[in-house]
Parts: C-alpha cells; structure tokens; sequence
C-alpha cells in the first residue's frame, strides 16, 4: 500500500515537472577530488519545465543535460562519466569540457605574434590540440559562482592562466558563464582578458545524441548548417588555407540531411568521417548571434539548435569513439554521438591577416566574447500528407 502510495506520488510529481510547474533551483553537491586532490563540484541547475543541467568545476565541463522529448519524456543527451576519474582517464574525449586556450588545431604547435615565435605542446600527431596535455582548460579546476535571474539561473565559472602555461603568452583571466533558461536554452558566454599580446580560441566540447547518451548510432539524426564554406583539412586535420564552397560535397547541409546519409563517403579520407569546420553565413544586420545548426532526432522529436556570434563551428561526429563506458553504465560507439564547436578556425594563429580568415589575437585592454546557445525544443511528428508535399516541393525546385 505504502508502496502504491509512493510510486503514484512520483509520477504525480513528474507529471507535476513536466507540466511546467516545477521550481527552477540550483544547488551544489560534491563530487570527489582530482588525482592531486582538489575537491571538484557539480552544480545542478533546473529550470521550471524540469529541464536539468549540470556542469562541474572540473574543466567547467558539462556533465549532464536533461531534455524532454516530444511526449514529455526526459533523457539525459550527453556524455559523461560517473565520477571525477572516469574525466581523468585516457579516453576521456574531452566529453563536455571547455577547451582552451586554443581549442582545435595549430599546426605543428607553433605561431608567430608580433615577430616572436611560441612553442606549444604537440599532442595530436605533429600538432597542437585543444590547449596542450597538462594544464589545459578541460583539466584545471575552476572557480565557480553561482547565480539566479528572473526566468533563468546558472553557475559562472573563472580562471586564471599564468603568463607561459602550456607555452601561451600572458596571464589570462578567462571565465564561462553557463545559463539555463525556462525557454529550455542553455547559454554558454565566454570572456577573457590577457596582460599581453596572445591567442584565443575557447570552445566547449559536449557530445550529443538527441535519442540519449548512450543510444548506438546518430546516423538517423537529421543536421542542418548554416554555411555555404567550410576550410578543407591537410592528412594531419590541418587547414591548407583554402576557404571551399561546401556544394557538392558530403558537408553540403544547407538543407536537412541524415548524418549516415553521406558520412561513408568520408569515411577513407583524413577527416575519417565528419570532423570539419564550417565557415557560418555571416550574420544578418542587426543579429546579435546567428542560427549555425539544427540537430535532430526524428523518433524523440528532440531538437537542438545552436546560435552562436563566432564564425565557424566544427561538426565532429564521433569518429575516434571506440565503446568508452561513461556514466550510468552507458556505451559510447563508433560515431554515436556528434559535438558542435563554435569557434574561430582551426590554425587561424598562422592564417592572421588572410582574406576570410578570422582574428584571434587578443591583445591588453581588450575583451575577448563568445556566446555560444544550445536551445532545445521538439519536432512534432510529420503526417505523411505534409511528407509528401514536402518532399513534391523539394522536387520542384
Ligand atoms: C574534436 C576534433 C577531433 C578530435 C576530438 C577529440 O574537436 O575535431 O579531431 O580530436 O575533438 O577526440
């Protein structure tokens, strides 16, 4: 009887969530000390339809995202690990970090800036890779503070990089703002500000499938992008400079394509799959960020749009996934899930000044801005009358 009384409570309750009457609420828990002992913390975030976020201040990661599909049926769609280990491990893919200082690649770890040449780590092959190997943003604990507006709340997180960590020139307080709305958006903003001349590039690194972590294939999760260009990669991931127009490749999603569409075409090539950057459409006047991508899977209903205010994202589609076991006893396979980077281009230290190629220099006094947003929604179900007519349409034109 007890029982009975507790599970009809529960679905009461999450009936209760889900119909938009939950409390947005944030709090803190403990989640386990660092190899080196520092105490790490996640803060849950949810907001009044149910909507749960949670970021840890280990690497400002995000660990988890709870998104409610189009029968109100909530999934987590990121991956993770269960404890502050499973980030250390060797396979950790970066799962929901953010990534910095320079997230993405410089070839050969090396740039030049005002006639000074800098050394960096190579830690992907001949290159550098998403900050270096030891002190990188995805590894460094941050501070972090929490807050609460009308409408939304969320956790600031900040830290400061000596001038010479990983080999990057000056001291550089960098923080990331992590908000979550009661429109079912998360804001990410990025800031930084550096006592010399140096490079930026921070981005965060959440892998998704809109079916739930977990789910064996995104292959049938639809992508659209917003870029006519994309920056075509050398056998080492770096771009030779050339700004390509994406017509006629397997990266043309101008229109709403299926990932497992095309992706073998790709498959023998350097990238080994999807792993490009995009140069976005600019901006319309008077737009603040721009639509760069929709994501979403057909079955759950669940969708995902990406704004953003900086010129490129990388489409990574989970080509080096090899079966890591993440959290909540899940399995993370070959190309099951995809991460969407707003960025600068990748190597743009060494491409500063060339048409198309965007700054990341940042230099004293000045401010460096990101704002990247992960808004989620749901895709009703397609009749098949409007199947039909849309798919008549596209055939017309
Ligand atoms: C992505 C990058 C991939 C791979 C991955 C981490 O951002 O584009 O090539 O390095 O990170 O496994």
């Amino acid at each position: 009887m007890i029982r009975f009384f507790a599970c009809g409570l529960a679905a009461f309750l999450s009936v209760v969530a889900s119909a938009g009457f939950a409390r947005a609420d944030i709090h803190a828990l403990d989640f386990g000390k660092t190899k080196n002992g520092e105490d790490v913390k996640i803060y849950e975030i949810t907001n009044e339809n149910g909507m749960k976020v949670r970021v840890m201040t280990r690497g400002a990661t995000l660990v988890g995202l709870e998104a409610p599909d189009r029968n109100r049926r909530i999934s987590d769609v990121v991956f993770g690990f269960d404890n502050v280990q499973g980030y250390e491990s060797k396979d950790n893919g970066y799962f929901g970090a953010t990534v910095g200082r320079y997230a993405n690649r410089i070839a050969k770890g090396k740039f030049t800036l005002d006639g000074k040449e800098y050394q960096l780590a190579t830690n992907d092959g001949p290159n550098h890779l998403h900050g270096g190997d030891g002190r990188s943003f995805d590894k460094v604990v941050w501070k972090a503070r929490r807050f609460e507006n009308p409408g939304e709340c969320g956790v600031k997180f900040t830290y400061t990089s000596p001038d010479g960590e990983e080999g990057y020139p000056g001291t550089l307080e960098a923080s990331v703002t992590y908000t979550l709305t009661d429109k079912n958006a998360l804001r990410l903003e990025y800031s930084a500000k550096t006592d010399k001349p140096t490079i930026i590039n921070l981005t965060n690194h959440a892998y998704f499938n809109l079916a739930g972590a977990g789910s064996p294939t995104i292959n049938d999760h639809t992508l659209r992008i917003f870029a006519d260009k994309y920056t075509p990669v050398d056998a080492t991931l770096i771009p030779t400079g050339e700004i390509a127009p994406v017509e006629g490749t397997p990266l043309d999603f101008r229109k709403t394509t299926a990932i497992g569409q095309r992706v073998d075409q790709l498959t023998a090539t350097s990238a080994k799959g999807y792993d490009h950057n995009f140069v976005l459409n600019p901006k319309k006047r008077g737009e603040e960020l721009t639509k760069a991508a929709e994501l979403v899977d057909p079955a759950s209903g669940r969708k995902l749009t990406v704004y953003t205010d900086q010129p490129g994202i990388q489409f990574y589609g989970g080509n080096f996934l090899n079966g890591v076991k993440g959290k909540n006893g899940q399995t993370y396979a070959y190309r099951s899930a995809c991460c969407l980077e707003t960025q600068v281009f990748p190597d743009s230290p060494n491409h500063q000044g060339q048409e198309g190629w965007p700054n990341c220099v940042l230099r004293p006094g000045e401010s460096y801005k990101h704002t990247c947003v992960y808004a989620f929604s749901v895709k009703e179900k397609e009749t098949k009358r409007a199947a039909d007519k849309k798919s008549a349409k596209e055939k017309k034109s």
